[in-house]
C-alpha cells in the first residue's frame, strides 16, 4: 500500500490535517476495489483530487479518467448520459448512443 507522504507528494496534496490524512488513507484503501465512493465536504477542500487519486492507484489507471458534472445534466437523462441508450428508447433518441461508461472501459 502507498505511503501517505508519497501519495501527498505524488498528487500535490498539501496539509497534515487529520481529516485530510484519513480521507487520503481511505482513497488508497478503496483504490484496488470496485467500491463506489461518495466524497463530501465544503467547497474548495479538494474533493476532486480524491477520485483522481483512486483512479491512478486502481487497476483502471490505464483507462480514461472521465469526470462528469452531474449537476449540469437535465433531470431524467443522467442514466442515458452515463450508460447510453438504444435508438428509439425515448423521443429524440434517433441513434444508438454509447457513452461515458463505454469510453471509460476503453
Ligand atoms: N489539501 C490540498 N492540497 C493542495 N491543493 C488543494 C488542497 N485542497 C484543495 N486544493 C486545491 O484547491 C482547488 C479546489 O479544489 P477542488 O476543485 O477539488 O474543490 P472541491 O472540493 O471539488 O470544491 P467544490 O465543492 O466547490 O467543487 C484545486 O485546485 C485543488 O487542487
Ligand atoms: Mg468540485
Amino acid at each position: 500500500m502507498e505511503n501517505l507522504q508519497t501519495v501527498k507528494q505524488r498528487f500535490g496534496i498539501i496539509g497534515n490535517d487529520v481529516q485530510l490524512s484519513r480521507a487520503l488513507e481511505k482513497a488508497v484503501r478503496v483504490s484496488p476495489t470496485d467500491i463506489s465512493v461518495l466524497v463530501t465536504g465544503e467547497s474548495g477542500v479538494g474533493k476532486e483530487s480524491i477520485p483522481k487519486i483512486i483512479h491512478q492507484l486502481s487497476h483502471r489507471k490505464h483507462a480514461k479518467y472521465i469526470a462528469v458534472n452531474c449537476g449540469a445534466i437535465p433531470e431524467g437523462t443522467i442514466d442515458s448520459e452515463l450508460f447510453g441508450h438504444e435508438k428509439g428508447a425515448f423521443t429524440g433518441a434517433s441513434a444508438c448512443l454509447l457513452y461515458t461508461s463505454d469510453a471509460a472501459d476503453e
